[in-house]
């Protein structure tokens, strides 16, 4: 588990932090719910109503601190397989956001895109998601992407579904097809790739999140469950991204 220097307290990384040097896209995958409402006795739902609250938070905070791209796992293409009342209260939950969203991301000057699947949605959450993309398209100051019904196979699958249909349109030579051309077929081309992923809730894995951008994406871990994650933990996560050397594949 990568752990952060004991000594420093939270709040210190607050003076710490490099704002010229900020990860200009941060991927989040907000694990732990269902553990945070077990531990305490409670229905998976409030662990997800509290992840909801932490979200908020959080995009809120990266929005003050210059953050230019945040993307958020809220439901992936496997989730479905959940219990129905689990799965019910989260789509209950992204409506709600959708609606409550609307002027709120649109006063922040945030544009809300959703990437994933949407064909598969139900009726109503495919209204929010029209309604708040097109009420926030010209936000300026932050893009929140919220990935639902996603899956960075699927998101990998259908850009190269669009790559064979132009090769046999004769739109392009098959040879054509290349990372530039795949990456401006992915879901939402206009963002650039993620600088850093968090995962809390002391798991290792990208659970098929952002598989094709996050090819050189730094990862960090760690063990708070989600609803629990605050501000000083983005700061230390961001601190800790900017004492990595990033390579790129080179020395
Ligand atoms: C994973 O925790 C979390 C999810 C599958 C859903 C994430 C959704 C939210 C935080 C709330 C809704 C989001 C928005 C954008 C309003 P888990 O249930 O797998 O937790 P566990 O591993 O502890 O069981």
């Amino acid at each position: 588990m990568i752990r952060f220097n004991k000594k420093k307290k939270a709040a210190d990384y607050s003076g710490l932090i490099d704002r010229n040097n900020l990860p200009k896209h941060i991927g989040i995958i907000m694990d732990g719910n269902g553990r945070w409402a077990k531990k305490r006795g409670l229905p998976r739902s409030i662990g997800h109503a509290e992840g909801a609250k932490a979200f908020d938070k959080i995009i809120d905070f990266a929005g003050k601190l210059g953050i230019k791209v945040v993307t958020c796992y809220a439901f992936s293409t496997e989730n479905w397989s959940r219990p129905d009342d689990e799965v019910a209260a989260l789509m209950s939950l992204l409506l709600q956001y959708l609606k409550d969203g609307l002027t709120k991301m649109a006063d922040k000057d945030t544009k809300v895109i959703i990437i994933g699947d949407t064909k598969g949605l139900n009726e109503d959450i495919k209204e929010g998601i029209r309604k708040i993309e097109d009420s926030t398209k010209d936000g300026k100051s932050m893009v929140l992407q919220i990935a639902l019904n996603y899956g960075g196979r699927q998101e990998i699958i259908s850009a190269a579904q669009k790559a064979a249909k132009m090769a046999v349109s004769g739109e392009i030579k098959p040879e054509d097809i290349d990372d530039k051309l795949l990456s401006s077929l992915m879901y939402n081309p206009d963002v650039p790739e993620p600088d850093l992923i968090i995962r809390p809730s002391g798991e290792f894995r990208l659970s098929n999140f952002l598989l094709w951008g996050s090819a050189y994406s730094e990862l960090w871990f760690s063990d708070i469950l989600w609803p629990d994650f605050t501000a000083d933990d983005l700061l230390k996560s961001i601190y800790d991204y900017q004492q990595r050397s990033r390579r790129f594949g080179g020395i």
